[in-house]
Order: structure tokens, then C-alpha cells, then sequence
């Protein structure tokens, strides 16, 4: 059959730490014409521990790709008017691997990781000079979260690692520089990159001078010679080798929340976003200025789209557990088979009944980095039962996500009028339409209708960068975003009641392990 005519199309990679994506968006009005997920396995080989393997990580990659095409086929869109792809992808989670043989020399160590927890008590007694030594250069505190501590930890206990990196075999890279590395070539010719976002994360980079900095590669141990090449977040990196977009140059590159930035047009100094993942993030421009935090949130780069273009800058309140925490009802406690089901169990009873749960799974991050913190569930009486937990695990998230939002009021000095939002937990009813969230927070919830702004993000750096040129970031030619907007139904007294509650639960979480 004859197929219909499209215009330009941008294709991207979303690689989270859960699923993986693959999306197709018209290049002209921003509209999602077809997408593919798998779901990603985490390994926990012991307590603490979290990987992923990087090569059922790629092979997802590639099958999203197929299968997405496939869809465009039978919707008669031609593929051939895919004319760049984008990345984005969970960032901070490390890889090593054999440049010759393009055999990972271990798992990913995913960013939830604890093993590095003892490295970083050790580092940080030997930080040189000033505490300050680490933040003033990277933006980010000494925390397992971070890159250079698992790659610390990499080098310092795999043989192969070691071996690799004394044979001059081996490379680094977080999640994008290891699919652009394999997805351009690999052991034939792959590029070996990273841009600024990433970059930013992994706590080796100079987020001033925009380029790997000596000395921290000096205090965490690094040979430089592994880390990839930093690029803008809007160029071309190389072209796929192979697959049904053999030839289309991968053009835009960016960390997940900073791609959510990008998707959510927060151009202006003081937009801000907030992106319920398996984490949760919210992010506010702070534009070409660093600005630190006194309040437990990190400077990070937000994005740089094009080799000329400025750098921009961002206020990060980063949360470790959001949909994990459904994931772990899912996957460890079985009280729900799938995570969409915990909308029905937590409906059931409307209040968690003066039960708390905090999933600090992972130690808790902002604004806290308490790295001794373990999940609790407390308040529990007789007649608790699986459907307060339900609920409990969900007001989690809306009380973890105040507790960023208020130190970044508090950071900023102009409270956010509203809070924009997007990620996977954004489809719950409860978190939004029954406005559990926004009653939480006290202020209106705001919600493009098209959910995907992770992925579109990717598209629009991959699209406008140059020699690529099908995307305009303009701001007269960005199309206008259509949003759905929950306002908070409870008055702000009885929100201060429960939201005191929450904290005094995160207390009794902290100092379990020492
Ligand atoms: O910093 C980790 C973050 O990038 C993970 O994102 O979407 O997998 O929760 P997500």
C-alpha cells in the first residue's frame, strides 16, 4: 500500500533504571506517534547492592528500536523520515568495559548502589583542604549516589577491571556513553562519549570549567585515560551501525531529569520540574549560574544544547525511592501484581490510617544524605492492613517530594507558584486526580497531557542540533504544551499535621546501620 507522507521525525532512547523506551515524535508539532517499553531486571546480589546487565540493557535498546518501527510500519509512517535520535538515560549508573573485545568487564553498578558506603566514609576523612573540596568543584556531595565512588570501587576490587585498565583495554562510561559507544559501532570504530549532564553526575567533572578535573581524578583514583569525551547535549555524536535506523546520526544526549527539563520547556531562570521515576526529581533552572545549595539540594548542569550554545545550570532535590517503592510491594512483598494495581488497593481506604512508610531504602537523599537511614513502616495498629501500607507508600512519595520542594523554596527564595510534574506515577489517580499530592504540598500540580517529556527532551536536542536542524528550539516555535492542573482540596493546617507526622517518621529511620 501506498504510504502516507510525514514530515520530519526524531526518535529517543528513554533508559531508565526501570524500562527501557523507545518513542517516535513529529519533528514540526511534537506529537508522540508511536512508542515500545521492556522492563529492565535489577539485581540485588547482596544487601545493599543493586546492578543491571549492560548488555540485556543494550540488546533492550535495540528491540525497542525494532519494535517501534514495526509500529510505524503498520501505521504506514515510512521510518526513513526518522532523521536523528536522542538519548537520555538514568544517570550515574557505572560501566566498565574492553574496548577490544566490547565485553563488559562487570555488571553496571546502578546509582541506588550501597556497596561504596565505607569508601566514602574513608574519602571523605582524606578530602584535601577544605570540606568543601568536592562540592565547590562538582556541585554534589560525597555520597554513594555519584559515579567516581563505584568506579573507586570497580577498580579497586575486579581483577578485570584492573587488568583491562593496565592493558589499556578498558573505558568508562555512565549509561549514554556505553549505548552511543555500542550503537555506533563498538569494537568497530565506536565513539566514546558523554555530554555535559552526565558528565555532571559522575563527581570527576569540573562543572565550571566544563571539562575532567585532575585532581578529582587524583582523590578518587581515576586514570583519565578511560573517561569518554565531553560533548554539548546537542550535537552529532555518530551514526547507528546497525538496525532498522542504520545511518541516522545520534544527535542529542542528556541525563534523564535533564532531558525531563528540556521536555517540560523550563528554559527560564526559576522553571522548575519535578519527575517521578523510579526516583524522584525536581529540578529548577537556575540559568548560566552556579548556585548552591544551604539546603541539601545539588548544582548540576542542566543542559548545554549545541557546541556554541551556553551552559545552563540547575537546583536538584534528588530522591531515591518513588516508584521503587511500588516496584519492592511488587516484587518483595507481593501484595500487588502489577503497579498499577496499588491504585486500587490505596483507593480502597482513602488514608493510610496513621501509618508511615519511609523507603529509604538506599539511605536517604535529599535534603538529608543520611546514608545510615533504612526503610521503615510504623504507626501500625490491628487494624493496619495492606491497603493503608498501599497508600502509606504513596504518600511517600508526596511527602518526600515536599521536603525537596521546600529546600528549594527555601534555596531559591521565591516559592514555586506551582509544581510541574511528569514520570511513570503521574498516570495515579490518587497522586493526581484525587490530589493527594497536591494537598501535601499546598500548592496547585501541574501536568502536560502528553506524559512522555523525558523522551521528548532527547528529541528536541537530537532534532535542532546542527546539521541535523528539524527541530527549532525558538521559543516562538515551540508548540504550546496542553496541561492538566489538580488544585489541593484540604486546608494547609491539616497538611502541616500529617507533613509533621512524616518527619518525625524519617527520624526514627535514621541511624540504623552504622
Ligand atoms: O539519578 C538517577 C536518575 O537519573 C534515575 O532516573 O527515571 O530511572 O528514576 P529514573
Amino acid at each position: 500500500s501506498k504510504k502516507a507522507v510525514w514530515g520530519p521525525l526524531v526518535g529517543a532512547v528513554d533508559q531508565g533504571t526501570s524500562s527501557t523506551r523507545f518513542l517516535v515524535f513529529n519533528s514540526k508539532t511534537a506529537e508522540l506517534l508511536s512508542h515500545h517499553q521492556v522492563e529492565i531486571k535489577q539485581e540485588f546480589p547482596r544487601e545493599g547492592w543493586v546492578e543491571q546487565d549492560p548488555k540485556e540493557i543494550l540488546h533492550s535498546v535495540y528491540e525497542c528500536i525494532e519494535k517501534t518501527c514495526e509500529k510505524l510500519g503498520q501505521l504506514n509512517i515510512d521510518i526513513s523520515n526518522i532523521k536523528a535520535i536522542g538519548v537520555s538515560n538514568q544517570r550515574e549508573t557505572t560501566v566498565v568495559w574492553d574496548k577490544i573485545t566490547g565485553e563488559p568487564l562487570y555488571n553496571a553498578v546502578v546509582w541506588l548502589d550501597l556497596r561504596t558506603q565505607s569508601t566514602v566514609e574513608s574519602l571523605s576523612k582524606r578530602i584535601p583542604g577544605n570540606n568543601n573540596f568536592v562540592k565547590s568543584k562538582t556541585g554534589l556531595p560525597l555520597s554513594t549516589y555519584f559515579s567516581a565512588v563505584k568506579l573507586h570501587w570497580l577498580l579497586d576490587n575486579v581483577r578485570k577491571v584492573q587488568k583491562a585498565v593496565e592493558d589499556k583495554r578498558a573505558l568508562f562510561g555512565t549509561i549514554d556513553s556505553w549505548l552511543i559507544w555500542s550503537l555506533t559501532g563498538g569494537v568497530s570504530g565506536g565513539v566514546h562519549c558523554t555530554d555535559v549532564t552526565n558528565a555532571s553526575r559522575t563527581m570527576l567533572f569540573n562543572i565550571h570549567s566544563l571539562e575532567w578535573d585532575k585532581q578529582l581524578c587524583d582523590f578518587f583514583g581515576i586514570p583519565m585515560e578511560i573517561l569518554p569525551n565531553v560533548r554539548s547535549s546537542s550535537e552529532i555524536y555518530g551514526l547507528m551501525k546497525a538496525g532498522a535506523l542504520k545511518g541516522v546520526p545520534i544527535s542529542g544526549c542528556l541525563g534523564d531529569q535533564s532531558a525531563a527539563l528540556v521536555g517540560q520547556m523550563c528554559f527560564q531562570i526559576g522553571e522548575a520540574k519535578n519527575t517521578y521515576g523510579t526516583g524522584c526529581f525536581l529540578l529548577c533552572n537556575t540559568g548560566h549560574k552556579c548556585v548552591f545549595s544551604d539546603h541539601g539540594l545539588l548544582t548540576t548542569v542542566a543542559y548545554k544544547l549545541g557546541r556554541d550554545k551556553p551552559v545552563y545550570y540547575a537546583l536538584e532535590g534528588s530522591v531515591a525511592i518513588a516508584g521503587a517503592v511500588v516496584r519492592w510491594l511488587r516484587d518483595n512483598l507481593g501484595i500487588i501484581k502489577t503497579s498499577e494495581e496499588i491504585e486500587k488497593l490505596a483507593k480502597e481506604v482513602g488514608t493510610s490510617y496513621g501509618c508511615y512508610f519511609v523507603p529509604a531504602f538506599s539511605g536517604l537523599y535529599a535534603p538529608y544524605w543520611e546514608p545510615s537511614a533504612r526503610g521503615i513502616i510504623c504507626g501500625l495498629t490491628q487494624f493496619t492492613n495492606k491497603c493503608h501500607i498501599a497508600f502509606a507508600a504513596l504518600e511517600a512519595v508526596c511527602f518526600q517530594t515536599r521536603e525537596i520542594l521546600d529546600a528549594m523554596n527555601r534555596d531559591c527564595g521565591i516559592p514555586l507558584s506551582h509544581l510541574q510534574v511528569d514520570g511513570g506515577m503521574t498516570s495515579n489517580k490518587i497522586l493526581m486526580q484525587l490530589q493527594l499530592q497536591a494537598d501535601i504540598l499546598c500548592i496547585p500540580v501541574v501536568k502536560p497531557s502528553m506524559p512522555e517529556t523525558t523522551a521528548l527532551g532527547a528529541a528536541m536536542a537530537a532534532g535542532a542540533a546542527e546539521g541535523v536542524n528539524v527541530w527549532s528550539l525558538e521559543p516562538e516555535d515551540l508548540s504550546a504544551v496542553t496541561m492538566e492542573r489538580f488544585e489541593p482540596q484540604i486546608n494547609a493546617e491539616e497538611s502541616e499535621i500529617r507533613y509533621s507526622t512524616w518527619k518525625k517518621a524519617v527520624m526514627k529511620s535514621m541511624g540504623w546501620v552504622t
